[in-house]
């Protein structure tokens, strides 16, 4: 009789202990504090703007996935990056079907009028990408020249300034690639975007016989930041966890590994 009664003890508590496994499960896939397992974030970007994002076969590396990924986790969520193009970025995150954007976008007063965003994580500024044996030697001097850049960039915006938003020789692409695709076939003289973009370009593509010609005065400094929905619940909870990344000595890390040196943490501080 003893050891019927115990063995029914056992049995009981072993489906209670069970019964209870299968609980703490379907609460830690619902919500971020519950579980060791974060909710997953559905996080866009355009993976033609090496070395901030690129492909590697199907995936999606770079400087941007290792930030963002390093940030989710520190705030509780589980990434998932998607590469679906420039112009969709701002769709998707306007009609709140994605969570974060992370694309080295560019904070702006006009952005920040449909779109909410983080701390700065990165500093940067347009320059001109030309052949070697180009005189173009500022940002004045591209007027009567054909230029090719990303469309809806800060890239595009800086061109207009300089040339006329009209301009017919500003020849906008969907993304940066096929921009200096059409530089390196002769049909347009320049590509203006992001200097990191085109240094690194110039320097992995030694061949194409291309510099890279600076002009602070035409261009203006820029930070990067993640980018929300209006009203987004993520902005506060990511700004606290870029900020531990700084701290953590995580972001340096990140960027040692991408860029060969050490960040400068005072520009993104101030
Ligand atoms: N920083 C520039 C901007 O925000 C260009 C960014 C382009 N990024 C990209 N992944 N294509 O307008």
């Amino acid at each position: 009789m003893k050891k019927v009664s115990f063995l029914m003890f056992t049995m009981l508590s072993l489906l209670l202990i069970l019964a209870g496994c299968g609980k703490d499960k379907e609460v830690s896939t619902t919500g971020k504090e519950e579980g060791s397992e974060g909710k997953t974030l559905r996080i866009v970007t355009d993976a033609n703007y090496a070395p901030f994002e690129f492909l590697e076969g199907d995936k999606v590396v770079g400087f941007d996935v290792d930030f963002i990924t390093a940030v989710a986790k520190e705030a509780g969520y589980e990434p998932k990056v998607e590469s679906i193009g420039w112009d969709p970025i701002f769709v998707e995150i306007e009609e709140k079907r994605a969570d974060v954007a992370v694309s080295a976008i560019t904070v702006n007063d006009k952005r920040k009028q449909t779109y909410d965003f983080s701390v700065p994580y990165f500093l940067s500024t347009n320059k001109i990408l030309v052949p070697e044996k180009s005189n173009i030697k500022s940002g004045s001097e591209l007027k009567g020249k054909v230029i090719a850049v990303q469309t809806g960039t800060t890239g595009q915006a800086a061109v207009e300034k300089l040339i006329g938003e009209n301009n017919k020789n500003i020849k906008k692409f969907e993304n940066n690639n096929l921009a200096i695709q059409e530089l390196l076939q002769g049909g347009a003289a320049a590509v203006v975007a992001d200097n990191t973009v085109v240094e690194e370009y110039v320097k992995n593509n030694p061949d194409q016989k291309l510099k890279v010609v600076e002009d602070s005065k035409a261009f203006k400094e820029e930070f990067y930041g993640l980018m929300f929905p209006k009203g987004s619940e993520l902005k506060a909870e990511f700004d606290k966890a870029v900020n531990a990344v700084y701290e953590n000595g995580k972001y340096a890390e990140i960027y040692k590994e991408w860029f060969g040196t050490d960040p400068d943490m005072e520009t993104l501080k101030a």
